[in-house]
């Protein structure tokens, strides 16, 4: 059964090579040190003496060269899905390994099993197809064990090893086996784990690992490794409607253009019509372009270039798929989430959603519930906390072409990446796309923001006021407005403390709230722009990210960040509303400055330090500004005619 190779030392291609014809398993281990994780996969790997974490290095950089040369594509993918953590900057601790047997290819997912390390399984588990659940036996069922069963069905994992550790700690006692197997087995049921194979084992003595045991001659199943070896992994990829997601399009010279991609499900034919989604335009295969010269077909897994008969625009991150079974296309879904990062998840910030080869911003419109992965509970959520899992609607800046989840794990998988940090704070599945987002579109309106400003005589854009409480950004808003008034511009005030009287009075202070606070100004003002006003904002906006959405939202030069720079001491002392002093005294909580944090403009467009300057030479600065950028020039011209 175990065996060991020369070649792998001395020559990994050929190695490769030689084992091409074998069937790969890909499979996650779930569970901690104290399950004995880290003992399990080495005896695994030992006693099949296989090729260790050292050797993993030079198999990466090997299995580089085969996958251009066109060579195992198995390895390549697994090569591939680090380099994909690794461009994302995501320290994922996730440790591949490598190992095979005379009759099947194995890659062991190895994750750290502590609690917080949900998204080290994710990673993990999101390419398994067997999961091997790790139970210590003296210790039974915990919530980690369901919270890594949730997720691996979550994942589409559908074959479940339970593997019940320790029973050399618990005298290979059947009865202990049988009360934690139907424990499981209660559990696994409710989310919809079908086949679940329970070995009793000791990693550390080596019972039923490679070897019967002999100490448990109750047991009549499978050894670990006689499972992995035969269980049958249903390779339905191919039998799927043909997918391709466009990783480049390439273009080397007039004549030639590309698409390539890595065929994510079914089979592609030279001919067949094909559809390229979301611009729903039709053409036909031209060529099938490989490394290795044109073929008449290729199937999922295979990296290819398409050449098309008629010039269709098609970029990167579009999906080319058949005629006559395209994706569905939407910009608003229901899905799952999970959640990976201390940071919470909060409803309406726009975060950075890579589905497949797409990247495009969404933000959760409402999370609806997320589940207590012990009793299985729906619980109403506000937001996401780090490892919960949760469904919510999410809303996408553009549509994209999707599966769902279920269906396709390639066309309907996500991971979602904070905007400022690059770090990827979720991971998500699209169940479906909502109704109302087919049922709403965009009615087309004669008088726009051009002739609306027009009539006014004047360029219409937002001054985003944000600082501290106190910081005088109310004070420098009211000064810049009447001067605009005084020329005759048309504007309104958007102030925090006015706004959260009435449109925003359900809202309070958490940062859930204070997202949702700024996401909604930021959409009025949107309107107001469009109705031709200069809109003056002043709202604390402490955090970047929504900043950065309401700048988004605008056109490119319409939107001014002002940065009322007033340093805490400073507003401290002013402290016009008392406000510094109940905080201070522990009466108001989540304060900006005090226990709720301000995140000061990188470069906004102007800069008030208003410990050096007064209030009134400050609005003059914001009108220098808006001179210099010609925002008021439109209506200056009008004045001297
Ligand atoms: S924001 O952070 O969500 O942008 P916003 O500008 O709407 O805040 O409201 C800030 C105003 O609410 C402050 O000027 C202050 O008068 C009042 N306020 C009441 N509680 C707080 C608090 N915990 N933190 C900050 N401001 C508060």
């Amino acid at each position: 059964m175990a065996h060991k190779s020369d070649l792998i030392a001395s020559d990994i291609q050929a190695y490769l090579k030689s084992h091409e014809h074998k069937s790969l398993l890909r499979f996650i281990t779930c569970g901690s040190v104290d399950d004995g994780k880290s003992t399990l996969i080495g005896r695994l790997l030992y006693e099949s003496k296989l090729i260790f974490e050292d050797q993993l290095a030079a198999l990466e950089a090997d299995s580089k060269k085969v996958g251009t040369q066109g060579g195992d594509l198995d390895f390549a993918l697994l090569v591939d899905g680090l380099a994909a953590e690794r461009e994302q900057g995501i320290t994922i601790d996730v440790a591949y390994r490598f190992f095979s047997t005379d009759r099947r290819k194995f890659i062991v997912a190895d994750t750290p099993g502590h609690e917080q390390y949900t998204r080290n399984m994710v990673t993990g588990a999101s390419t398994a197809d067997v999961a091997v659940i790790l139970i210590d036996a003296r210790r039974g069922v915990l919530t980690q064990t369901r919270r890594h069963s949730f997720i691996a069905s979550l994942l589409g994992i559908r074959h479940i090893v339970l593997a019940i550790n320790k029973m050399d700690l618990v005298e290979y006692s059947p009865e202990i086996f049988e009360t934690i197997v139907k424990e499981y087995r209660d559990f696994a049921e409710q989310i919809g784990l079908k086949d679940i194979t329970p070995i009793p084992l000791s990693a550390l003595k080596g019972d039923n690992m490679l070897e019967r045991s002999s100490r448990m001659s109750w047991y009549r199943g499978p050894t670990l490794m006689e499972y992995l070896e035969a269980v049958e992994i249903e390779d339905d990829l191919q039998s799927k409607p043909f997918r391709l997601p466009i990783q480049w399009v390439n273009r080397p010279n007039q004549n030639f253009r590309g698409f390539a991609g890595t065929i994510a499900s079914g089979v592609v034919r030279k001919g067949d019509a094909i559809r390229a989604l979301p611009s729903g335009r039709q053409s036909r295969i031209a060529r099938i372009v490989t490394q290795d010269g044109d073929l008449d077909e290729a199937v999922a897994g295979q990296s290819i270039t398409l050449t098309l008969t008629d010039e269709i625009d098609v970029s990167r991150g579009d999906v080319i798929s058949g005629s006559d079974s395209p994706p569905a296309v939407a910009d608003q879904f229901q899905c799952t989430i999970i959640w990976m990062h201390d940071e919470p998840m909060l409803p309406g910030r726009p975060y950075l959603l890579k589905l497949g080869t797409r990247t495009v911003t969404g933000s959760i419109t409402a999370p609806k519930y997320k589940v207590n992965v012990n009793t299985l509970e729906h619980l109403a959520a506000k937001q996401l906390e780090l490892n919960e899992i949760g469904v919510c609607n999410i809303s996408l800046d553009r549509p994209v072409a999707f599966d769902p989840y279920a269906d396709n794990r390639e066309m309907g998988g996500f991971i979602l990446i904070d905007k400022l940090s690059n770090d990827t704070v979720g991971a998500g599945l699209l169940s479906y796309a909502l109704r109302r987002a087919e049922n709403i579109h965009w009615q087309a309106l004669d008088v726009n923001k051009q002739a609306r400003s027009a009539l006014k005589g004047q360029r219409a854009c937002v001054l985003w006021f944000t600082g501290l409480s106190g910081a005088g950004k109310s004070t420098v808003a009211n000064l810049v407005e009447k001067r605009l008034h005084a020329l005759g511009r048309h504007t309104y005030t958007l102030d925090g403390d006015n706004v959260r009287h009435g449109l925003n009075k359900d809202l309070g202070f958490t940062d859930a709230d204070r997202v949702e606070n700024i996401r909604r100004v930021a959409e009025v003002s949107k309107l107001m722009v469009d109705a031709g006003l200069i809109v003056l904002v002043s709202f604390i906006s402490p955090f970047r990210s929504e900043r950065r959405l309401a700048r988004e939202l605008m056109q490119p030069g319409e939107f001014f960040e002002v940065f009322v720079d007033t340093p805490i001491e400073e507003a401290e002392k002013r402290d016009p509303k008392g406000l510094y002093r109940k905080a201070r005294r522990g009466e108001l909580k989540n304060f900006t400055g005090i226990d709720s944090p301000y995140e000061p403009p990188e470069r906004a467009e102007i800069h008030l330090r208003t410990a050096l300057f007064s209030p009134e030479e400050a609005a003059e600065q914001i009108l220098n500004t808006l001179r210099d950028a010609g925002m008021l020039y439109v209506a200056d011209e009008l004045a001297g005619l």
